[in-house]
């Protein structure tokens, strides 16, 4: 693995009514990414937050990486929104933007690392096309629109195959997988290539955060 390992929790989980709080709590767990899955119920059936909890949680002090995961269509409007809102890197999934070349290259000229979000049923293809302007690459091991779903298990050879075409092109991006992800997994899907771990129930749900985010990480070492 080129890159230290990330736990990149999804506030998807987390209890908004206290989410400054939640954030904190994990952070000081040892989390670097904060996943923001963000739906606009069209791109996904299912409805969450805005640019406005980005800004949010800025205003209320943190400082961590906010990763920005798009399940929203038309995307570029929103790259805006976010970069301008505090947003560290972006995602977006390819079948969103008409433009994807214009779409990742904004991104970018914001400064945020700039990610494409493949679908179960979304060829790798995409990935190959664009690598050039990728930082990282979200594989999705369920399909997007709710936390706690179970992992998909084709989902492993596609981190592989991925991996595969990043050292083809000798690029050292990373690779981070979204749904389903937990401790009894969380070591096949780093095996298989992946980097950087998006876990929201798994984390959220637990009655001890801190306790699951560092036996995660200690599997990881
Ligand atoms: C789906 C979301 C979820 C979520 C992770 O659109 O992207 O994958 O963040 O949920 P868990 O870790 O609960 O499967
Ligand atoms: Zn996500």
């Amino acid at each position: 693995m080129n890159n230290h390992p990330i736990i990149a929790p999804s506030i998807l989980s987390a209890n908004f009514a206290k989410l400054g709080d939640e954030v904190n709590e994990v952070i000081s767990a040892g989390c670097e990414w904060i996943h923001f899955d963000v739906m606009d119920n069209h791109y996904v059936p299912n409805l969450t937050f805005g640019p406005m909890i980005c800004e949010a949680l800025r205003k209320h002090g943190v400082t961590a990486a906010i990763d920005v995961h798009l399940m929203v269509e038309p995307v570029d409007h929103m790259i805006e929104q976010f970069a301008q809102a505090g947003a560290s890197n972006i995602s977006f999934h390819p079948e969103a933007s008409k433009h994807i070349h214009r779409s990742l290259s904004l991104i970018k000229q914001h400064e945020c690392l700039a990610g494409l979000v493949l679908n179960p049923g979304t060829p790798i293809s995409y990935v190959e096309e664009n690598i050039e302007l990728l930082d990282f690459v979200l594989i999705m091991s369920v399909n997007p629109g709710f936390g706690g779903q179970a992992f998909i298990p084709s989902s492993i050879d596609k981190i592989k195959r991925i991996r595969a075409l990043a050292e083809q092109h000798n690029k050292p991006i990373r690779i981070s997988v979204d749904g389903g992800v937990k401790l009894n997994n969380i070591k096949q899907v780093a095996d298989a290539g992946a980097d950087t771990f998006v876990m929201g129930s798994a984390v959220f749900d637990a009655a001890d955060r801190a306790k699951v985010v560092k036996e995660a990480l200690s599997i990881l070492d």
